[in-house]
């Protein structure tokens, strides 16, 4: 029963069954670009898991967000295709950048493809391999970091990222809802609690503030204070 109300509370949250709604949001918000339709379908069609795709709403709203902080340098864990890359990437200015990284070497061509197509090359430094090994080594400071990368690495990319996050600057945590299981007592798999985990160390820290956002499978805010 108490199952129930959490999952019809999470569906109401989160209007993951209203069709309708959805197609009216992506109705109100600027249409995705040429490049940014084709590489969609390219997911799909090339990946094993497509759905983890930023998509037209999220990606608009990483858009406005990267153009409202202005960031000289940001930072990204989880690249995949590269669709958050080139909408960040898009409301650069040239002369200011983005470090990407992602995991899989799979994706490089496709990655460097899209980037080309965009336009966005010389804005985006791609790099292969683990964050978690790759971070500690990157000197550079960081006005906005995006984090979707790995949910149980998440509370490790915290501790790396405030370090590298500039006084000032903000974090933008992705899937920090987890489908809902982040409220549901009866959901522990390991990375259910790491999400758990990341958002109690984001709420419990005196160095940032932070607001966590219904947007799709939830986006947590967070800026360092000091
Ligand atoms: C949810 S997808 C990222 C979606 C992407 N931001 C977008 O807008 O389409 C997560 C990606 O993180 C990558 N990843 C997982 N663990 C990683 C790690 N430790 N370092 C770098 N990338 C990682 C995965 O291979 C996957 O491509």
């Amino acid at each position: 029963m108490r199952k129930q109300v959490i999952d019809f509370d999470i569906q109401v949250i989160m209007n993951t069954t209203n069709h309708e709604l959805e197609e009216y949001l992506r109705n109100n918000t600027t249409p995705v670009d040429g490049v940014l339709e084709e590489l969609t379908r390219h997911t799909y069609l090339t990946t094993y898991n497509p759905r983890m795709i930023s998509g037209h709403i999220q990606g608009k709203f990483i858009e406005m967000l990267c153009h409202m902080i202005n960031p000289n340098r940001v930072l990204e864990i989880g690249t995949f295709t590269g669709y958050s890359t080139i909408c960040m990437a898009q409301a650069l200015p040239d002369g200011k950048f983005i470090d990407t990284i992602e995991v899989n070497d799979e994706l490089q061509d496709t990655i460097e493809y899209y980037l080309a197509k965009a336009n966005v090359s010389h804005k985006v430094n791609l790099t292969i391999g683990n964050a978690l090994e790759v971070i500690p080594n990157f000197t550079f400071t960081y006005d906005m970091i995006y984090i979707d990368g790995e949910k149980k690495e998440y509370p490790q990319y915290l501790t790396l990222c405030i370090e590298k996050l500039n006084i000032g600057g903000y974090i933008i945590a992705d899937n920090v809802l987890w489908n809902g299981k982040v409220i549901d007592p009866l959901c522990n798999d390991e990375q259910t609690a790491a999400i758990r985990q990341f958002n109690k160390m984001v709420q419990n820290n005196n160095q940032l503030e932070n607001v966590l956002l219904p947007i799709r499978d939830g986006m947590m805010i967070v800026r360092k204070k000091y």
